[in-house]
């Protein structure tokens, strides 16, 4: 059986038992401030948990793309050196939302694994939650009773809370849950091990391949379990170890789900995989699982970025980078080659990424690319330091240098008894005794990395501590691990620090918690408090408080949320933001009404709503505009609505240029001058589609979608947010700016309305005071040309001026030489015009003398340089480094910092006043030092 049709037998299994089968929600959550990814196939319903929405069908059931990768479900690490997790899966799933449970749940889950995919019922063991005392929950007896009926009692294990009570997050919907396992190790090793005994406990041939939850309860964020309106199911299969079982594998990745991309990545490399737990084998498996990720997660609209789900998307694609840069002896873009077999091989089950190819490729390549930079630059750094470590042996620790050694000495064996305090400081540093017995027997030097450079490597570079320690293990060397992990948990604690929102449990007034948006057509109503908490954030605390009925529109779509106030018996309280979560708008406030239970009076300011509206207006304008410009593969990345500004992210490959962007300026202008009625219909997302609208692909099932129209045939958009009534209210529009955010991703801020015109006003001011500084010409623009011609000539001749007085300069100086213990030494401050003559007089000295040190100093404008040169005979004959120099004795003479080589370096501060104390140093090492 192929993995499409174990999927499709799932779905119709379902659906002959009245589910309604829907799609995949987006693997990229909106909407919910608990989650980045879905992480279960219940994510998408966690409404209908929590009463907070009706559902369409009271049975349902999908394959749901997931990702475990952060928060309370991370398998991260695991995936590839084992070979049952993932990071993105399919989890196969029903639901019932208050209509079946327990009996027709376990009845089901029985008849499919046994009747339809005909698994051995010898290799079935299920658990059941044996109850908790501490949270007063009872055994699961009637999960027990049903499973007696089918599966023979020994077979029926208990598990703790831990196993057998599912919890989305730390707070939500949960329930106690039976699990299915399966254990598909070979017979004989069956019999001498009972495989009850391997049940949840880490054994890669017994595995879980089900669990069905029954959700009864919403976990409050004071720990306490509040009992649900309805009981309901919720089920999730791992499709990927279902597949595994069926086609008799005993790896997931050696089922037809990875195979392919296996294939295509031997041919890419020219290696060949194994199954096996090489290092080799492991980015096999790393490579085929995180392609999956990466693909679906761009495809669902969410960027690689350096925060949020974007980081993480940018940590796994890192991941898989250096796996194969590491282990598969691969250092170009590797993944975006496999874009095509994935796109392929989910055409008809998640059609986004097929029909986003190009654009999805494009953005890995480009990110792959960077990363590439990114750690050659890294190595090469390390291959600085690494080279410097002959010349600075420090032997006491710790040292400032960024690499320290230990001198091991040359006579007698380092052992703890010769030596116990070198042993010891060894093994301060993280070492084991047996890694320092090795290295002694081949090294008469120690290097360690410094912890703290690890973690630069590893924080600035994108190096994990592993490739760190491959690297420095190739260069015979080792790592301060410890330290690493110490500068690793101090950044942690930072962000964490920084990072950290704490939200009290709802106080809820109403029973009916679902709150009703009015807003599209009123900007003030009466109504009251449903439920409201208390927040804590970056140390500020604030309230959250969720409405009856509000004409507050939440931030979605790229609109800001509305801000304006609520009128609690004439004490006005300000709303500075409004948000959703789940299907509730919340509005943010500083305090809280003295009476918070009467009505109260919502008001959203009309002035910045307006504004906004019309700036989401002017979006659908342009997007619509570029389609008709720059083709219809401009695709919506990325929107942000306010009342200052619109800013559009679309796909497109090439800059906009000038004439493009006038002639989108102009499309849209012609549309405001039409002045058509913007048209706004409700229908389900099918039908709008029907009807040729544009659509994101992130809608969820059965979500009713507002069609928004202006012009039939210029503009149709699936769109949330609020608009103007006709296109003339826009007045005016003009691009400001079009620039790149990303590969293949362009991104344009435009302004309309009065923003427009305050904007068309400024610059039609700037260009007046430009005309009268220029003195009124008549051609400005031919004016400034002439002003440019004359300054860049007038510049040539400065130049040629300063390079006669710097002639003359050097002549000068070469009259100053004094002979110091046969060195001929010039130092002296001049005058220069800026800090670059000093080294340029430098070079030209050479020519003249021999056996130099010339120290020139000069103050610019308050500020200090100085340059030194030491020729090559007196480096090599008294060791003397013109960058050593620079560094320890000039650089905190004049507050300032330098650098450069050993013959030539300069430095510059802040400090003009001790450059006579700058020459008098150098010629005091010189007189003194060499005598
Ligand atoms: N929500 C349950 C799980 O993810 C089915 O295991």
């Amino acid at each position: 059986m192929t993995s499409v049709d174990i999927r499709q037998q799932f779905l119709d299994f379902f659906k002959n038992k009245q589910h309604q089968i829907v799609p995949s929600a987006p693997i990229v959550i909106k909407n919910d401030p608990t989650l980045l990814f879905t992480n279960a196939g219940m994510n998408q319903f966690k409404d209908l948990f929590l009463g907070n929405g009706k559902p369409v069908h009271n049975r349902i059931a999908d394959t749901q793309k997931c990702l475990r990768v952060s928060g309370k479900h991370n398998d991260l690490e695991e995936v590839g050196v084992d070979t049952y997790h993932h990071t993105m899966f399919e989890m196969l799933g029903n639901w019932s939302f208050g209509d079946y449970f327990k009996v027709e749940a376990i009845a089901w889950s029985w008849e499919l694994l046994t009747e339809v995919y005909k698994l051995d019922k010898d290799r079935l063991y299920v658990t059941i939650f044996e109850g908790d005392e501490k949270e007063g929950l009872p055994k699961d007896t009637e999960a027990f009773d049903e499973w007696k009926k089918v599966i023979s009692e020994d077979r029926i294990l208990l598990g703790n809370k831990k196993d057998n009570f599912w919890e989305m997050g730390d707070t939500g919907p949960c329930g106690p849950c039976t699990e299915i396992h399966v254990d598909c190790r070979p017979d004989a090793e069956r019999k001498l091990v009972e495989g009850k005994t391997l049940v949840n406990n880490d054994h890669p041939q017994v595995i879980e391949i089900w669990n069905n939850v029954f959700m009864q309860f919403n976990r409050l964020k004071d720990g306490s379990l509040q009992p649900l309106p309805a009981q309901h199911v919720d089920t999730g299969m791992g499709f990927e170890r279902l597949v595994r079982v069926i086609q008799q594998k005993t790896s997931n990745y050696d089922t037809d789900v990875f195979t392919g991309t296996i294939a295509v990545i031997e041919k890419i490399t020219g290696k060949q995989y194994d199954f096996s737990d090489t290092k080799q084998a492991i980015a096999f498996r790393v490579l085929a699982d995180h392609i999956r990720a990466i693909a679906f997660t761009i495809a669902d609209g969410q960027l690689p970025s350096n925060t949020g789900a974007g980081y993480v998307i940018r940590r796994i694609l890192r991941r898989a980078v250096r796996y194969y840069y590491s282990y598969l002896g691969y250092n170009q873009p590797l993944l975006f080659q496999l874009m095509p077999i994935l796109a392929k091989q989910f055409e008809n089950v998640f059609p986004e990424l097929n029909s986003q190819l190009d654009f999805v490729s494009k953005v890995v390549k480009e990110e792959e690319e960077g990363f590439l930079r990114t750690i050659e630059k890294g190595l090469d750094k390390f291959y600085r330091y690494f080279s410097t470590i002959n010349k600075h042996i420090i032997s006491n620790i710790p040292s400032k240098s960024e690499l320290f050694s230990i001198e091991i000495p040359t006579t007698g064996i380092l052992t703890k008894e010769n030596y116990p305090e070198i042993f010891n400081q060894l093994v301060n540093l993280g070492n084991t005794e047996e890694f320092i017995n090795q290295k002694i027997s081949t090294a008469k030097k120690i290097y360690l990395i410094k912890g703290e450079m690890a973690f630069e490597l590893y924080d600035t570079y994108g190096f994990p501590l592993d490739l760190t320690l491959l690297i420095a293990r190739e260069n015979g060397i080792s790592v301060d691990e410890v330290g690493f992990e110490i500068a690793l948990q101090q950044q942690k604690s930072r962000s964490r620090a920084a990072a950290v929102v704490d939200t009290e449990d709802w106080i809820n007034l109403q029973e009916n918690s679902v709150s009703k948006f009015i807003g599209y057509n009123n900007l003030d109503g009466v109504t009251s408090v449903v439920k409201y908490r208390k927040v804590k954030a970056k140390g500020k605390e604030g309230y959250q408080i969720v409405l009856a009925e509000t004409p507050f529109y939440a931030e979605s779509g790229g609109q800001v949320g509305d801000k304006g106030t609520l009128n609690f018996d004439g004490e006005h309280i300000i709303v500075n933001d409004t948000k959703k979560e789940n299907n509730l708008t919340i509005h943010f406030t500083e305090v809280l009404p003295e009476n918070i239970e009467g009505t109260v009076v919502a008001k959203v300011y009309t002035h910045l709503r307006e504004a906004t509206s019309i700036h989401h207006s002017a979006t659908h304008l342009l997007h619509a505009a570029l389609r008709q410009v720059l083709g219809t593969h401009v695709a919506q990345k990325g929107s942000l609505v306010n009342e200052e500004q619109l800013r559009f992210d679309f796909s497109h490959f090439a800059k906009v240029t000038d004439e493009e962007i006038a002639e989108i300026e102009s499309i849209v202008n012609e549309k405001i001058r039409e002045n058509v009625p913007v048209i706004i219909n409700e229908m389900n997302k099918e039908d709008a589609l029907k009807l040729g609208a544009m659509a994101l692909f992130g809608e969820k099932y059965g979500d009713v979608v507002r069609v928004v129209v202006m012009d039939k045939n210029y503009s149709v958009e699936l769109c949330g947010g609020t608009h103007v009534g006709y296109t003339g209210q826009l007045g005016f529009f003009k691009i400001k700016h079009e620039t790149a955010v990303a590969a293949g991703v362009r991104r344009i801020e435009a302004v309309s309305g009065s923003v427009a015109e305050a904007l068309a006003k400024e610059e039609s001011n700037t260009l007046s005071s430009l005309r009268s500084t220029l003195k009124n010409p008549k051609d400005i623009v031919k004016a400034l040309e002439n002003l440019f011609t004359e300054n860049s000539e007038l510049r040539k001749k400065i130049e040629g001026f300063e390079a006669k007085q710097l002639n003359i300069t050097r002549k000068e100086l070469l009259q100053k030489v004094e002979t110091i213990n046969g060195i001929q030494f010039i130092g002296t401050q001049i005058e220069v015009s800026n800090g670059d003559a000093l080294k340029k007089l430098c070079i030209d000295l050479k020519a003249d003398i021999k056996d130099f040190v010339v120290v020139l100093t000069a103050n610019v404008e308050g500020k200090a340089f100085v340059a030194i040169a030491i020729d090559e005979t007196i480096n090599a004959s008294k060791g003397l480094d013109a960058q050593k120099i620079i560094k320890e004795q000039v650089a905190p003479l004049i507050k300032g910092g330098g650098g450069g080589q050993k013959l030539l370096a300069t430095a510059g501060g802040q400090d003009a006043s001790n450059l006579g104390l700058v020459v008098e140093k150098v010629k005091n090492i010189l007189t003194f030092d060499f005598q």
